[in-house]
């Protein structure tokens, strides 16, 4: 996640190497014949064409600043070309635009994806013509949006002081605001910073404040998770997430129960926000009411560990859904799970692109 971009594309190009080592004899090319790749590069890209694109910043963590600016097809060209692999790409594609031509493929009612990972972000199917920007040709009218959702802030969007101070103090300052509240790479990190406050201000875990709950980001998601899940009456997952990871020991119960309400709380705000985004795109494309004798499905594709695990986050997600929009339009709309979504995606929109193009010639 630092270092350099040549170590980054070299590893790249190195575990497809080794991909393309253990495929069986059913998969040799004939000869003159290049393997085609589907790019899923997942940050915000200048796409400049369905080959070419260039690194706008990096976001979740990531901080090799001799890519940004650069054109990640070609830094992996050139990694695969080190390497000797006869490869080349045919689509870079966001993981959000894959997951939405996975899904699309498996699904014609799917017109929208979403991704609720370490990072998040969504696209949707537009008219071409609403497109301000677009000029060119559209030959269906449909265009692709990637919406780069986790960029959006608004004076609307209420920032605590933790917010702020983590914002502050993490890798890409004024960035990807809306991110770091619904998240999987933040959601762990908030929870750390109250519980820090917590400790210098009152004496939840005793007198001295727990060096290790100074440290940045040593609350994983998946550790906030499993104890807001905790069903057992002693809470004794708590117990041993607070031992294990913030080598914190003898919690009582009730500090333990106040610990479960601020995972809730945390989990609950990022669920509601990442609900208003997505009902944010059904009224942008009309589907967040019911046209007269309509039965139209509108479908879903989402994709992300922080959905997938974190069932507390996803159902309060669908509550919040049915919420806002009312039990009857709520019951057109589908949230169809997309494992790996994204990777099957690419995959396919690099196969059908080399497809047009050889029935171009
Ligand atoms: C990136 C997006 C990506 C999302 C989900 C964000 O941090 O900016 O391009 O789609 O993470 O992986």
């Amino acid at each position: 996640m630092t270092g350099t971009s040549d170590a980054l594309f070299e590893y790249i190009a190195a575990e497809l190497a080794k991909f393309v080592a253990q495929e069986g004899p059913e998969y040799k090319l004939p000869p003159g014949r290049q393997r085609e790749l589907g790019f899923t590069f997942s940050f915000p890209v200048m796409q400049t064409s369905i080959t070419s694109g260039t690194l706008l910043r990096w976001t979740k963590g990531f901080s090799i600043d001799d890519v940004v600016g650069q054109d990640v097809v070609a830094q992996l060209s050139k990694a695969m070309q080190k390497l000797g692999l006869d490869m080349c790409v045919s689509a870079l594609v966001n993981d959000t635009v894959g997951t939405l031509a996975g899904g699309r493929y498996n699904n014609n009612d799917v017109v929208a994806a979403v991704i609720l990972g370490t990072g998040s972000n969504a696209a949707y199917v537009e008219r071409a013509q609403a497109i301000p920007k677009w000029h060119g040709p559209s030959k269906s009218g449909d265009m692709v949006i990637n919406m780069e959702w986790g960029n959006f802030r608004s004076s609307h969007l209420p920032l605590t002081d933790y917010d702020h101070a983590m914002d502050a103090e993490g890798l890409n300052p004024g960035d990807q605001i809306y991110e770091k509240m619904i998240s999987g790479m933040y959601l762990g990190e908030i929870i750390r910073r109250v519980l820090l406050r917590m400790a210098e201000e009152t004496a939840i875990f005793g007198d001295t404040v727990p060096p290790k709950l100074k440290e940045p980001f040593v609350l994983r998601t998946p550790d906030t998770s499993a104890m807001h899940h905790d069903a057992s009456s002693d809470l004794k997952v708590v117990d041993n997430k607070l031992k294990e990871v913030l080598e914190i020991s003898n919690t009582s119960l009730r500090v333990r129960k106040i610990i479960v309400e601020l995972c809730n709380i945390v989990a609950t705000r990022g669920a509601r926000l990442a609900a208003a985004g997505i009902l944010g795109i059904l009224k942008k494309m009309g589907r967040d009411t019911l046209k007269d004798g309509d039965q139209q499905k509108t479908v879903i594709a989402m994709d992300g560990g922080l959905y997938e695990h974190y069932t507390g986050f996803s159902k309060c997600l669908e509550n919040t859904l049915e919420e806002l929009l009312g039990e009857d339009v709520f019951k057109s709309i589908v949230i169809e799970h997309a494992n790996d979504g994204s990777g099957i995606g690419a995959a396919l929109l690099a196969a059908s692109h080399s497809k047009y193009l050889e029935d171009q010639s």
